[in-house]
């Protein structure tokens, strides 16, 4: 069911245990001023900064849903603990996105279902396979795109504030990158060849809920100056270089470690993810 997306914060004890986990940030907000922005480069940035708010909340469900599926699965108790660390982390990330949506100005409305923000594996399979579906999909697609294409983001990034908020949940993605590929060195033991190509299947599929995002670049072409100020002075990039820089993640970060696991996407499938 879609609802306007809105979030809320208790305070309290509830707020004492959950900062034990995460202390608060410690950056200075208030040198963020909107008002010295073009009105049309601020509203972009609220909406690109809503976007990363909506995404980091859905990888809360994302990584609530691979915990329960490797917990199923009895898989080594250390890749549960490791993923199970990675919920607070994104709790952190929605609350620093927040902070910066709320610095340029507030909130603009979005309607998410939020009882489908996690994918779902196939219904008929083990829960090994359940396992590493989800893992696949949140781990080695999810997670990798996301840190890689956020990674170049920040280093144009002008603005101090918004390149210390990138830096803060890069930190984190780092360590959330490397849970697939740790998973599936391990998993590799005791896959066969179908369900290797069963999960390049899935892989495929997890990459065209990406695709939207270089289409919709495509279509906007290089937006690329405010006033005086670049496009991506408040954190993100023209259409032309996200456009190439999601294929490059896309090839190196994904495709090909998944290839070297076993898990194999045929080339001709990458290349019409990019409409070549
Ligand atoms: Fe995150
Ligand atoms: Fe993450």
């Amino acid at each position: 069911m879609t609802e306007p997306f809105v979030l809320e914060w208790l305070g309290g004890p509830a707020e004492h245990h959950y900062r034990k986990a995460r202390p608060t940030a410690d950056l200075d907000w208030q040198s963020l001023d909107a008002s010295v922005y073009p009105p049309e480069l601020v509203a972009e940035a609220r909406n690109v900064w809503m976007g990363i708010v909506v995404s980091e909340y859905a990888a809360i469900a994302c990584f609530a849903e691979v915990v329960a599926a490797l917990t199923a699965a009895r898989v080594p108790l250390d890749l549960i603990g490791m993923a199970s660390d990675f919920l607070a982390d994104e709790v952190h990330h929605v609350e620093l996105a927040s902070r910066v949506v709320m610095q340029l100005g507030g909130a603009p409305p979005r309607s998410v279902d939020t009882t489908r923000l996690a994918p779902r594996a196939a219904s008929n399979v083990t829960p090994f396979e359940r396992a590493n579906e989800l893992v696949l999909r949140v781990g080695c697609v999810s997670e990798v795109f996301a840190g890689g294409t956020a990674a170049p983001i920040m280093q144009e990034t002008g603005h101090p504030l918004i390149r210390a908020v990138y830096e803060r949940i890069l930190r984190d993605e780092a360590r959330h990158k490397r849970f697939g590929g740790l998973y599936f060195e391990w998993a590799a033991n005791f896959l066969n060849r179908a369900e290797c190509d069963r999960l390049a299947g899935a892989a495929v599929s997890a990459l065209e809920l990406y695709a939207p995002f270089w289409r919709a670049a495509r279509t906007a072409g290089d937006a690329g100056h405010y006033g005086s100020f670049e496009a991506h002075e408040l954190g993100w990039l023209e259409g032309d270089k996200y456009i190439a820089l999601a294929e490059r993640v896309v090839r190196e970060d994904i495709v090909t470690p998944l290839g070297e696991l076993g898990i194999v996407i045929p080339p001709e499938k990458v290349a019409a993810l990019f409409g070549h």
